[in-house]
């Protein structure tokens, strides 16, 4: 640790000569507030560290942990310390008004379903700002949904661009194509604005995450949905039996804070899907729950649990909303997007 630290210090040395060569123009063009390299100690090498670990905005830095930080970067642990605290202030994250949450909380936007009862369900439709977890068998829609709400964003906002983490090489531009006609909208124009990445592990779905909120900050996309389906499959795959089950509970914490802070950071509404498994220990009521356990239930901001109703329908049922009573809808998947069950 100690070496790590002197060879941070000798590249503070050699970047401060560096700077002090620069004209202070470009020098205070480049260290502006949100820039992380205005913080004291953070020269370009500590900076090239940490923006590789996916921290590249002050507000990334004033979020983490100090063993986050530790073990992302390399960084020593006071160092860390040092670097959030310097964040924080830099931040102004202090306590805010009620009336500053509710002005907001009127930022925030709907995306509809496109079938009117889950809209309902949802208290407007899919919320930017949150996570929203849909968890549920094989087959009860929880891609569909995915589906639908990137060509719904769209019709709401057409500048609007769609993330698309695809764990499971499930993700169909045909869909995405009947929907976006099912709506009346341009197909290649829906197309265009879905961008999707196949992730092949739990790290590269991590990493994928990070790029996204890198993305956002640093190119100003106008990212409104990011989905990630599913959420849970790699974690699970990777991660088998009791022993490891701890790790895998750290890692998918950390990978739904960082899903959670690029919500919040950017008001962009983050979806996931989360496959269930069966509890032989439950006689009574449904012998199912989702993956991940409290980590996911508790980053989640709204969690429906899907399940297949009868004649083929779907049925959702809303769980631990902050804000919204527990209700279910049911509602059938058709070629043009989702329909209500009349
Ligand atoms: P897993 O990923 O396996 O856990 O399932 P999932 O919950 O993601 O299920 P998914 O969203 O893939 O749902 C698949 C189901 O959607 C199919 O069994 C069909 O019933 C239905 N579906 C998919 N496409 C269409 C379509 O074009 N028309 C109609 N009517 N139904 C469709
Ligand atoms: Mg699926």
């Amino acid at each position: 640790m100690a070496q790590v630290a002197e060879l941070i210090e000798m590249d503070e040395e050699q970047e401060e000569q560096e700077a002090q060569a620069e004209t202070p123009a470009v020098k205070s063009a480049a260290k502006s507030k949100k820039d992380i390299t205005a913080l004291p100690g953070v020269g370009a090498a500590t900076a090239e560290k940490l923006n590789i670990a996916g921290y590249t905005t002050m507000m990334s830095l004033a979020v983490a942990s100090p063993g986050e930080l530790v073990e992302a970067s390399g960084i020593t642990d006071a160092a860390a310390r040092k670097l959030i605290k310097a964040a924080r202030e830099n931040m102004d994250m202090g306590f805010v008004s009620g009336e500053d949450v509710l002005k907001r909380r009127e930022l925030v936007e709907r995306i509809s379903t496109s079938a009117g009862s889950l809209n309902t369900l949802l208290g407007g439709g899919v919320e930017t700002g949150a996570i929203t977890e849909c968890f549920g068998e094989f087959g009860s829609g929880k891609t569909q949904i995915g589906h639908t709400l990137s060509v719904m964003v769209q019709k709401m906002d057409p500048a609007s661009i769609v993330l698309y983490i695809d764990t499971e090489n499930t993700f169909r531009p045909e869909r995405i194509v009947q929907i976006a006609k099912g709506q009346g909208l341009d197909p290649e124009q829906i197309l265009r604005n879905v961008k999707v990445a196949r992730a092949y592990n739990s790290d590269h779905q991590m990493l994928l995450a990070e790029r996204a909120e890198e993305m956002i900050a640093q190119q100003g996309i106008n990212v409104k949905l990011i989905v990630v389906d599913s959420l849970t499959a790699h974690f699970r795959a990777e991660f088998i039996g009791r022993g490891t089950l701890a790790e895998r509970q750290q890692k998918l914490n950390r990978h739904m804070h960082n899903l959670l802070r690029t919500a919040d950071t950017h008001n962009v509404a983050v979806y996931v899907t989360n496959q269930v498994m069966s509890r032989p220990d439950v006689f009574f009521g449904d012998p199912t729950a989702a993956i991940g356990g409290h980590v996911v239930a508790h980053a989640s901001t709204y969690r429906i649990y899907l399940r297949k109703g009868k004649k083929g329908s779907r049925v959702a049922k809303l769980i631990d909303s902050p804000n919204l009573p527990e209700a279910a809808c049911a509602f059938f998947v058709e070629e043009g997007g989702l329909k209500d069950a009349a």
